[in-house]
């Protein structure tokens, strides 16, 4: 079986560790591409050199030419700038949208038949303008949101009582943003939810501390915002669809009147598969939630309308 082939743009903290996680899984062979001269190729040759200790046969190779990334099977977005302290990620939009349209317009032309995961911030928005830019079908584009927001909350709560991270699982639906919604009532330790078993006020601050955890760690670095937990995340994204594992994913999915959402990309329950976005999950909200989750629908769509795509 022919390996598959996956193209990260962007090499900088999440590109590169997003390449080094897709090539220690040995998801497929791995072209890291940025407009940088040099520095795609330094760190590609410089995670080969990784490879005969770490034990991984995907070869990882950096270019700044598109035409290296023909044929990709998964291209992962991560260029764009990233946020300083004070900033939120809608400060990014008018920067990031011109990077990603000349990158999504590369892809598109070399990778006619590839996923696309988005990376890039304001997430949701960058997903919409990407599925406008590529032309692919609606479950052929994605954004990684809740994946990494769930795995925050994650760790959050088995920090909190002291249990295995493998055990604790926790949603996290809407934009990627400040008006996330941590779906508290559905995160679990090994199926006990933990309204059993963190009081109320405890889990309304891990619900406040997920929503604001990207711009914790932006204020703690200072000069850019996180990348071990981002680059995981999207990661673990690629494989669902290389492997075809059919995992229960929220990520940033085309919504076609699920959840009363039609026509953009939000962070909904989605099974990933070798098909994509294969299946939206439409799981039961209180009010409380839904109010949140259509508040986060309406930022979304505010920003959406104000970038104009569809002139
Ligand atoms: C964060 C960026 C990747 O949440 O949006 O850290």
């Amino acid at each position: 079986m022919a390996r598959k082939k996956i193209t990260v743009v962007g090499a900088g903290n999440v590109g590169a560790h997003t390449a080094l996680w897709v090539a220690t899984k040995e998801l497929g062979d791995v072209v890291l591409l940025d407009i940088v001269e040099g520095v795609p190729q330094g760190k590609a040759l410089d995670l080969m050199e990784a490879s005969p200790v770490e034990c991984f046969d995907s070869n990882v190779r950096g270019t700044n030419d598109y035409k290296d990334t023909a044929g990709s099977d998964v291209v992962i977005v991560t260029a764009g700038i990233p946020r300083k302290p004070g900033m939120s990620r809608s400060d990014l939009i008018n920067t990031n949208v011109g990077i990603l349209k000349t990158v999504v317009e590369n892809v598109a032309k070399y990778s006619p038949d590839a996923h696309l995961l988005i990376v890039t911030n304001p997430l949701d928005v960058m997903v919409y303008a990407a599925w406008k830019f590529s032309g692919f079908a609606p479950n052929k584009v994605m954004g990684l949101s809740g994946a990494l927001d769930g795995s925050r909350m994650r760790s959050f709560i088995a920090m909190e009582l002291g249990v295995s991270m493998q055990d604790v699982h926790a949603m996290v639906i809407g934009g990627h943003a400040d008006e996330m919604v941590p779906l508290t009532r559905y995160a679990t330790v090994s199926g006990i939810p933990v309204t059993q078993l963190i009081a109320p006020e405890r889990l309304s601050s891990i619900m406040e501390r997920t929503k604001k955890a990207g711009g914790e760690i932006v204020a703690l670095l200072k000069t850019g915002s996180a990348y071990y937990a981002p680059s995981a995340a999207v990661a673990e994204m690629c494989e669902a669809i290389i492997k075809d594992k059919k995992r229960v994913i929220p990520c940033a999915a085309y919504c076609s009147g699920q959840y009363g959402v039609d026509g953009i990309f939000i962070g909904v329950p989605v099974v990933v598969g070798s098909g994509g976005a294969e299946r939206i999950i439409e799981i039961e909200l209180d009010s409380a939630e839904k109010s949140a989750f259509m508040g986060s629908v309406g930022a979304v769509k505010g920003l959406i309308t104000d970038l104009n795509l569809d002139k």
